[in-house]
């Protein structure tokens, strides 16, 4: 389902998506010589919806972790990954994309009825989401099978 090429970073971190319900998204970076960088997302100004919602992804093995495998009905998300990298594919019902995460400030806008899986995690990765909406396990769908008759169905 998904290309295994992820050979350069370039290639992997690219600013327009050819996947429809995903951009990058950069957050300012204050920095504060040697006292370090702040980076804030506020909502509908950075993030383009309200947050309703926080968690993140940690306790993370490179081999062996895989997470996502589905895709949200209605809920939307920006992922930063503030520690580490990770590689998040992902699939439109059409087109497919790799993108790495590796800067505190860069993340993912990943909208609904977007496949993704996360994987290629560095050990000491950590993925802070930011969610339109509170858990709702009614909109996840979790059969690629599913996914595919959905958005083709459009
Ligand atoms: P899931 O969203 O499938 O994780 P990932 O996409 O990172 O692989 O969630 C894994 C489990 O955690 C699932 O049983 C639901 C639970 N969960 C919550 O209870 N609340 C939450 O906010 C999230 C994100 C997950």
């Amino acid at each position: 389902m998904f290309g295994e090429d992820h050979s350069s970073f370039k290639d992997l971190f690219p600013r327009q998506m050819n996947i429809r319900n995903c951009r990058i998204i950069e957050l300012p970076r204050i920095v504060d010589s040697r006292d370090g960088i702040i980076s804030v997302a506020e909502a509908r100004r950075h993030v383009p919806f309200d947050i309703r919602r926080v968690y993140y992804i940690y306790g993370l093995d490179y081999f062996h972790s895989i997470r996502g495998l589905h895709a949200h009905r209605r809920l939307e998300q920006a992922l930063f990954c503030i520690n580490g990298s990770v590689r998040i594919d992902l699939d439109d019902g059409w087109r497919q994309a790799s993108i790495k995460l590796d800067r505190p400030n860069m993340g993912l806008y990943l909208g609904a009825e977007l496949w993704h899986k996360m994987g290629g995690f560095a050990h000491n990765c950590i993925l802070l989401v930011l969610a339109s909406d509170y858990f709702d396990e009614s909109d996840y769908i979790r059969s690629y099978e599913e996914f595919l008759n959905l958005v083709r169905s459009r």
